[in-house]
C-alpha cells in the first residue's frame, strides 16, 4: 500500500496500552497501524517522520475554550488565528468552544457567529451551544443537535453578563437533553451567596489591604460544591446527561464520586490543568490579578483530590478554558478584583502540563494522559468514531513527543497572544514536536508551520457515555 505519510519507529500511546509500530496515513485518515510500513528502506514516495525514541499520541482536543469571547468588559486576546496556532503547539488537533447569544440573539446567530470566527481556525473545531434565555432557547435546541451541536451550556452565575441560567432552567434544560439525546455542560458556582460575600468584601480598606486575594477570600469551596450538589440533583430526577465543567474543588470530587457510586452514569465532570498545578497562594505575588479566573484557583489539597479524581476516572477530561487576556487588559481591575477580566492562556501548555506534572510525576501514566485529554474528551463529546484514537480509519490527528525534551515556558517566544504565562520560567517537557491535524503536519521541530483555514468544523454525535 502506498502512503502519503508514515511515522515511523516510534511508541504509540493508546488509552490502554502502547505499541510498537508505525503509522500510514492517505490523505486525511490513518490507513493503517502496524510494523514494518517503511520496507527495506523503500518509502515508496511517502513522506517520513522519524519517531524514534519518542511518544505518538492522539491529537488532543480541548474540549473547554475560549477564542476571541467577549467578556467582562474586553474581548479574550486569543482568536482563532493565534488560539489555534497555540493548540497545534501543544498537540491540541481540535478545540470546542462556546456560541453565546448576545442580547436577543438566537442560538443560531451565535452558532453563525461563532463560525464566522472560526474561519481562520487551523485544527478542528466544534461549539457547544450556551442555552442563555431558557424561554427562548429551548425550543431551537432541536435544531441544533439537527446540525451536530450535541452539546449545551448553562451558567449558574454571570447575572450581569445575561448568561445565568436559574434552576427551572436547568431543570428543563437537562430534561430536553435526556429527549434529544443530548449533553447539559454546566458551569456551577452559587450566584447569590457568592454574591453576598463579593458585596461583604467589596471596600476600599479590604482592597487596599488584601488586592486580588479577594479573588478567593470571596469564592470559597462551597460556593462550587453547593452549586455542582444542587445540578447532580437535577440530573438524578430528570435523567439527562450532566458534565460539570472546569470543577476545582476536592469537594466537588467528592459530590461526583458519590453519584457515580450511586449508580449515576448520566453525571460527568472535567477539571482544567489549571487547577491542577497552580494554587491560591499566587494572588499573593504583586502580579497575582494576572491570575484570576472564574473560579478561581483553590489550595493545595484540592488539588491532590483532583488528581486523584483523575486516577480513579471521577474527573474523565482535562481541558483549559483558555480565556487569554493580556498584561493590559488584566490591568483594567486598578485594585479592585471585582473588575479582573477572568480567565488565563491555556491551550499551548495543557499537554506538556499534564505530562510534566502528571505522568513524569507518577500521577497519571502516559496512557491516562492520553485517555484524559484525547480518548475520552472524544468520545463524551460524540466525537469518538474520528477522533482521539490512533486507529484505522481514524483522522490522522497525532502528536509526537519527545519524552524528555523540555522547553522552559517564555511568552515572547509562544504563538498565544498573551504577553504573560501563569508558567512563566517553568521547564516543562511534552511539548509538541511534530504535529499533524488531519493528515497535514502543522508543527515541526515545536514550530508552528500549518495555514489558517485548515480546520474543519465539526459535526458531533451523541455525546456522553450513557
Ligand atoms: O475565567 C474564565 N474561566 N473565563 C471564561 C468564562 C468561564 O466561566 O468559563
Ligand atoms: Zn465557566
Ligand atoms: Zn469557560
Amino acid at each position: 500500500m502506498a502512503y502519503d505519510v508514515i511515522i515511523a519507529g516510534g511508541t504509540i500511546v493508546h488509552a490502554k496500552g502502547n505499541e510498537k509500530a508505525d503509522v500510514g496515513i492517505v490523505g486525511e485518515k490513518i490507513a493503517k497501524v502496524g510494523k514494518g510500513l517503511v520496507k527495506k528502506g523503500d518509502t515508496n514516495g511517502a513522506r517520513v517522520i522519524d519517531a524514534k525514541d519518542c511518544f505518538v499520541m492522539p491529537g488532543a482536543l480541548d474540549v473547554h475554550v475560549h477564542l476571541e469571547l467577549p467578556f467582562c468588559g474586553t474581548t479574550s486576546a486569543d482568536d482563532y488565528d493565534s488560539g489555534t496556532k497555540a493548540a497545534a503547539r501543544g498537540g491540541v488537533t481540535t478545540v470546542i468552544d462556546f456560541a453565546i447569544p448576545y442580547g436577543d440573539e438566537s442560538l443560531q446567530d451565535a452558532v453563525n457567529n461563532w463560525k464566522g470566527r472560526a474561519k481562520k481556525s487551523c485544527v478542528d473545531y466544534s461549539f457547544h451551544v450556551a442555552v442563555t434565555k431558557w424561554d427562548r432557547h429551548k425550543h431551537e435546541m432541536a435544531d441544533m443537535v439537527k446540525q451536530g451541536l450535541t452539546t449545551f451550556k448553562q451558567f449558574m452565575i454571570y447575572e450581569k453578563e445575561g448568561w445565568q441560567a436559574d434552576d427551572a432552567a436547568i431543570f428543563g434544560a437537562l430534561e430536553k437533553c435526556r429527549e434529544l439525546d443530548a449533553m447539559l455542560l454546566i458551569h456551577a458556582e452559587s450566584s447569590r451567596v457568592l454574591d453576598e460575600l463579593i458585596a461583604r468584601h467589596h471596600n476600599e480598606e479590604e482592597m487596599k489591604a488584601l488586592g486580588a486575594q479577594l479573588h478567593g477570600i470571596t469564592r470559597p469551596n462551597f460556593i462550587e460544591a453547593e452549586a455542582i450538589q444542587r445540578a447532580v440533583k437535577w440530573a438524578e430526577v430528570t435523567g439527562g446527561k450532566l458534565y460539570i465543567v472546569h470543577m476545582s474543588t476536592g469537594e466537588g470530587t467528592d459530590i461526583i464520586n458519590d453519584a457515580h457510586k450511586r449508580g449515576l452514569k448520566n453525571i460527568l465532570a472535567e477539571t482544567c490543568i489549571q487547577y491542577l498545578v497552580l494554587d491560591d497562594s499566587v494572588f499573593k505575588r504583586e502580579d497575582g490579578h494576572l491570575f484570576a479566573c472564574c473560579p478561581q484557583l483553590k489550595k493545595k489539597p484540592d488539588q491532590a483530590r483532583l488528581w486523584k479524581g483523575l486516577k480513579k476516572d471521577t474527573v474523565c477530561v482535562i481541558s483549559t478554558d483558555t480565556c487569554t487576556f493580556t498584561r493590559e487588559q488584566k490591568a483594567m481591575w486598578n485594585g479592585d478584583w471585582t473588575k479582573i477580566p477572568m480567565g488565563m492562556p491555556g491551550l499551548e501548555t495543557m499537554v506538556p502540563l499534564a505530562y510534566t506534572y502528571g505522568v513524569q510525576k507518577g500521577r497519571l501514566t502516559i496512557n491516562e494522559l492520553v485517555e484524559k485529554c484525547s480518548t475520552a474528551p472524544a468520545k463524551i463529546m460524540g466525537l469518538g468514531d474520528r477522533k482521539g484514537q490512533i486507529k484505522k480509519g481514524h483522522d490522522a490527528d497525532i502528536a509526537i513527543l519527545h519524552p524528555n525534551r523540555k522547553i522552559k515556558v517564555n511568552p515572547a517566544e509562544m504563538e498565544t497572544n498573551a504577553d504573560w504565562s501563569p508558567y512563566e520560567g517553568w521547564n516543562l517537557a511534552g511539548f509538541s514536536r511534530t504535529t499533524l491535524c488531519r493528515g497535514k503536519v502543522i508543527v515541526d521541530d515545536y514550530k508552528f508551520c500549518g495555514e489558517n483555514g485548515w480546520g474543519q468544523f465539526l459535526e458531533r454525535g451523541k455525546p456522553g457515555r450513557v
